[in-house]
């Protein structure tokens, strides 16, 4: 197959999808250009589209599919509860089981509270953050990408040049952020300490919580250092500012997420794509004290009502202890050896080459970078706009050599993934490398 290939079932009907939704889809992380693959089915780690075409599936639905496409004991659990209720303005019991497992995994989840997406829990944590701390203020890592919240998106579009100094700039990434926003929230450089320290410093009196990402997608996969989180948390409790993760990504990190891999414990966490085995879903977790705002009591509402036609939806919490419950310690153990091999494997495809890139990532995440600027500093993790461009053209040489890593090189594996999938990637790589060598961006 080559992509993008005008006469393909999938040029048309995003043609026709032109006519009754913007840019033809719901979802601007998959409009790929110039048309985005329409999917027939999907089994494990194979994806086939509506040409036939079969494709590896290195990006799990952003990261959110833990055991690949259709796990049978995600079917079989959502195919029974569909016989049961599907929806319905009753409790479940399915709930209170998916909330055990997960608080009976993870030591700061005293409490959680389940949502439909990422966003949404990002956004509920920084209103609880605001809650309980009466506060208005929050601070996130400059250039983070957290879901679609406008305070969660600021600095989200920023580019080394947007600072005084060495003070990032708070900027709006959709077009009508009110400025009010903006005053709200404080960008900090990742792992720069002083500047973050005095930033924080300078906003405490006011700042409810600060945001942090273990390994961000927008970054590449490359984590804050351990010191530079050390020093943010032990200056956020010297002013009872709260330490909120963001474990959308993160916490496929271990059976413990990724603040388990780490060992620190975050006040309030927020939780999104693994734990709904495929489904919507998003949660908010911590400590009970912080999660109260959510509790009413004795008072006629709580500090931060939070309703949801479809939270904690039978669907998806049946399928979330499905998907959540076939993993045990050693699974994870299993799944993030295989993705350091996989980050090895590649890492030797651009040596054998001789060529400037890099492969970072953690546990089952990798990212693809064809650079070897060291990634620590947010003005050298940044991709140049030649990197880019050449990533654009090794995504659709991939996508037309049966790979599908999303649209901006960054997958992660499933537990449907395995060796021999590793070695096509790896061979894929290595020829599409080849082939547009000459376009390889200069370091
Ligand atoms: C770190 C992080 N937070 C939040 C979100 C938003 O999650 P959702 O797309 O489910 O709204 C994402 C999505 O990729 C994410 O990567």
């Amino acid at each position: 197959m080559e992509y993008p290939n005008p006469d393909s079932k999938s040029a048309q009907l995003y043609s026709r999808a032109r006519q009754v939704l913007p840019d033809g889809n719901s979802r601007t992380t998959i409009a790929l250009k110039p048309y985005p693959i329409y999917i027939d089915r999907a089994a494990g780690a194979e994806v086939i589209d509506v040409d036939g075409n079969r494709y590896l599936d290195f990006n799990n639905n952003y990261t959110s599919l833990l055991h690949g496409h259709c796990f049978e004991p995600v079917r079989l659990a959502v195919q029974q509860q569909l016989t049961r209720a599907t929806a319905c303005s009753f409790t479940t019991e399915a709930e209170i089981e998916l909330a055990e497992l997960l608080c009976g995994r993870v030591d700061s989840f005293e409490r959680i509270r389940f949502c439909n997406s990422g966003s949404e829990a990002v956004m509920n944590m920084l209103k609880a953050a605001r809650a309980f701390t009466g506060r208005p203020k929050v601070a996130k890592i400059e250039g983070l990408y957290h879901g679609s919240y406008d305070f969660a998106e600021v600095s989200l579009k920023n580019r080394p040049e947007d600072r005084d100094g060495a003070v990032p700039r708070s900027t709006a990434y959709s077009v009508g952020t009110p400025e009010s926003v903006l005053n709200e929230v404080i960008a900090l450089p990742i792992n720069e300490i002083e500047p973050s320290l005095e930033l924080v410093e300078r906003h405490a009196a006011s700042l409810a919580c600060i945001m942090i990402d273990l390994m961000p997608q927008t970054m590449g996969l490359v984590s804050p250092s351990p010191e530079y989180l050390q020093a943010l948390a032990d200056l956020a409790r010297r002013h009872d500012i709260l330490i909120a993760f963001d474990e959308v990504i993160s916490f496929r990190l271990g059976y413990g997420g990724g603040q388990g891999m780490i060992g620190m414990q975050p006040d309030i966490s927020s939780l999104g794509k693994i734990i709904g085995g495929g489904f919507p879903v998003g949660a908010i977790a911590g400590r009970s004290d912080v999660m109260a705002v959510f509790d009413p009591g004795k008072q006629p509402s709580a500090r931060l009502p939070h309703g949801g036609t479809f939270n904690g939806n039978p669907i998806t919490m049946v399928a979330g202890k499905a998907a959540m419950g076939a993993m045990d310690p050693e699974r994870f153990d299993a799944l993030n050896s295989l993705g350091g091999q996989l980050r090895e494997r590649l890492q030797a495809v651009f040596e054998k080459l001789r060529l400037p890139g890099q492969v970072t990532g953690g546990g089952s995440l990798f990212a693809i970078r064809c650079h070897d600027r060291p990634g620590r500093h947010f003005p050298d993790i940044v991709m140049r706009e030649e990197e880019m461009a050449f990533s654009t053209t090794l995504r659709d040489y991939l996508i037309s050599h049966g790979i599908w890593m999303g649209a901006n090189l960054i997958g992660c594996l499933s537990t449907a993934s395995t060796e021999a999938h590793i070695d096509t990637l790896c061979g894929v790589l290595t020829d599409g490398l080849d082939r547009h060598r000459d376009a390889y961006p200069a370091s």
